[in-house]
């Protein structure tokens, strides 16, 4: 049990993975194919962004073929929050237990999938990680590795969550978790998204937990990862580290 519920230990329930596109049209019949044969008795909602390369008529394909698999088309590139907000609601709506985050592009290998679940029995978030003991990345260059980990000390020092891997897109939530976050309330639309549930899950007292990833650069496509994507995330975790010591210094709560 936890501070938030009695949502711990509970049994998982049926599994939702939702696979963000955005021009990955060589990437999503391999992924989709990987996640079916790690874990078949889960479902697959792609969220694509009316990706120009036609991503979407693939997906659409996929899922005529395969009553697991399931298509959110979306109007057009809003970001990766906006694409998971509106997969998290189809998935809470259609019913899902647990809603799953993973990058098309093989980076999140759905063979290790099995080892977050498992996680997810005894806690209400996992976060896969490449940066505990355990976890690494494969083929990136010396300059991504340096803003992700950065990335992660920045927001962990100024936010003061004590998780290694705060910005990964590679997790397990509980329904109950997402619905405990105040999800209307997230502005966030690039990757800082990610640190933005981080953030929301530990103050709300969910039990996060950490289990080692291997991240595997992607092979095929491009990364959508942007020098806008770095500076939506610099200027809300800062925002949010000065509020919080703002509102503990005038002795407020937090929110
Ligand atoms: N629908 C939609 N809309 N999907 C998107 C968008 C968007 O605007 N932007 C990116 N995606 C999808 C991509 O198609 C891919 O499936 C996934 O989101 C991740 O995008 P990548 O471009 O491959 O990300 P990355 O490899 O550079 O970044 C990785 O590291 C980040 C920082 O740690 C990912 O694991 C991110 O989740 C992570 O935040
Ligand atoms: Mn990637």
């Amino acid at each position: 049990m936890n501070k938030a519920g009695k949502r711990t230990r509970e049994p998982l329930g049926d599994v939702l993975v939702i696979i963000p596109t955005y021009n990955e049209a060589d990437n999503v019949e391999p992924i989709v194919s990987r996640v079916r044969a790690a874990v078949p008795e889960a479902h697959i909602l792609i969220a694509d962004d009316n990706s120009p390369d036609g991503t979407g008529k693939i997906a659409d394909e996929l899922a005529a073929a395969d009553e697991h698999v399931h298509v959110l088309h979306r109007k057009g590139k809003e970001g990766l929050g906006a694409a998971y907000l509106a997969g998290f609601r189809w998935g809470t709506d259609h019913g899902y237990d647990v809603l799953v985050e993973m990058d098309a592009d093989g980076s999140h290998q759905p063979e290790q999938l099995p080892r977050l679940l498992t996680a997810l029995t005894g806690a209400d978030l996992v976060l896969g990680s490449r940066w505990v003991p355990g976890g690494r990345v494969e083929n990136w260059p010396a300059y991504r590795k340096l803003l992700s980990q950065g990335g992660s000390t920045y927001s962990r020092l100024l936010l003061g969550i004590p998780l290694r891997d705060v910005t990964g897109g590679y997790r397990a939530f509980r329904a109950a978790t997402l619905k405990g976050l105040d999800l209307d309330q997230v502005a966030s639309q690039g990757y800082c998204f990610q640190v933005d549930l981080a953030y929301r899950a530990v103050q709300a007292g969910f039990h996060v937990v950490e289990v080692p990833i291997t991240f595997v650069e992607r092979e095929r496509g491009d990364s959508k990862m942007s020098r806008d994507i770095v500076v939506e995330a610099l200027w809300r975790v800062t925002a949010w580290g000065a509020t919080s010591r703002f509102r503990r210094l005038t002795g407020r709560r937090h929110t």
